[in-house]
């Protein structure tokens, strides 16, 4: 539909006027109207509560990633070298770095805040800044995360908690960042209300792990790639791991791309085909260590209205 105005048109006359183009024929108008401000607005001193105890949470964490558990890791946790060297740009949040503008740890907290009896499950924990902030605001949730690397000591330390290891379940073979692929064993580890599992998401066996956890709030982060948000859901409605029985939201972090972009439309559409309601909508916000991006937010209950 957008092919003969041009790509000069569509990047400056259409982005400048707050449209984003998310498919080749999807314009969607995001930068103006900021749907995450319009969440915290709905509840002024919920968020002034989320944003405190997110803010005391980092400051209790001085490294969140050491040297040698990063020279052990698969996949240096997702973490940019940069991060680690010092050498961060402008607008760029270092990973021990206390972000004061919002960022999508205090939105997915402020609504996993308002959730009764939250039943949360992160894809792609890495060193664990935003889960340890959801930790801290919602003590008595059931969390789980899920990882290709193993828990980071550092995040096991600051939540103060021991994890005891299930039994080994299967062996996996993964790529690693050197190239040499590598064999990881799929186990869950569990402390309390946290369970940890560490094991690829393309392996069925992986979401089988999770069972029989029912989620009502899922944070997808860990393989960037539209194969990954496409089949990820999949997994999750295959192995029943969505509560379909009340309200459910999912949120995506880092739509860099129109496959991306492409396959959380899909995803989002999949999940309002299968709770018969839903909404879902794009917006920039504040990364846990990272500059603005473009996020993706499903809910079956309709967004706050602007104020
Ligand atoms: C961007 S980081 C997650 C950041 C984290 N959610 C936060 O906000 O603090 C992505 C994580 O996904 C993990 N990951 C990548 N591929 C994976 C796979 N195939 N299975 C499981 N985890 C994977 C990486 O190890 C990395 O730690």
């Amino acid at each position: 539909m957008l092919g003969r105005l041009g790509p000069a048109l569509k990047a400056t006359l259409l982005t400048s006027r707050g449209y984003e183009l998310y498919r080749p024929t999807h314009l969607e108008r995001t930068i103006l109207r900021s749907v995450w401000e319009d969440w915290f607005r709905s509840d002024i001193e919920r968020f002034a509560k989320v944003y405190g105890t997110n803010r005391r949470a980092l400051a209790e964490v001085p490294q969140w990633a050491r040297a040698d558990v990063l020279a052990q890791s698969l996949w240096r946790y997702g973490v940019p070298e940069q991060w680690d060297t010092g050498r961060q740009g402008l607008g760029v949040t270092g990973l021990n770095e206390i972000e004061s503008e919002p960022t999508y740890s205090d939105l997915i907290a402020f609504i996993c805040a308002g959730l009764p009896e939250l039943r949360y499950l992160e894809l792609g924990v890495s060193v664990g800044k935003n889960l340890f902030q959801i930790a801290r605001n919602c003590p008595s949730a059931r969390i789980v995360g899920l990882d290709i690397e193993r828990i980071n000591p550092v995040l096991s330390e600051a939540l103060g908690k021991e994890f005891t290891p299930g039994p080994a379940l299967s062996a996996q073979t993964v790529d690693t960042l050197s190239g040499v692929q590598t064999e990881v064993q799929l186990q869950t580890f569990s402390a309390d209300n946290i369970t940890y599992v560490r094991g690829d998401q393309f392996r069925s066996e992986t979401w089988a792990a999770m069972k029989p956890d029912r989620f009502n709030f899922v944070f997808s982060d860990a393989h960037h790639s539209g194969h990954a948000l496409l089949t990820e859901l999949d997994f999750l409605l295959d192995h029943g791991l969505i509560d379909t029985s009340g309200a459910f939201m999912m949120y995506w972090d880092d739509l860099v791309d129109i496959q991306m972009q492409d396959a959380f439309d899909r995803c989002a559409r999949r999940l309002r085909e299968v709770f018969g309601r839903g909404w879902h909508g794009l917006h920039w916000i504040h990364g846990t260590y990272s500059s603005r991006r473009l996020n993706g937010l499903f809910s079956t209950e309709p967004p706050p209205s602007p104020a």
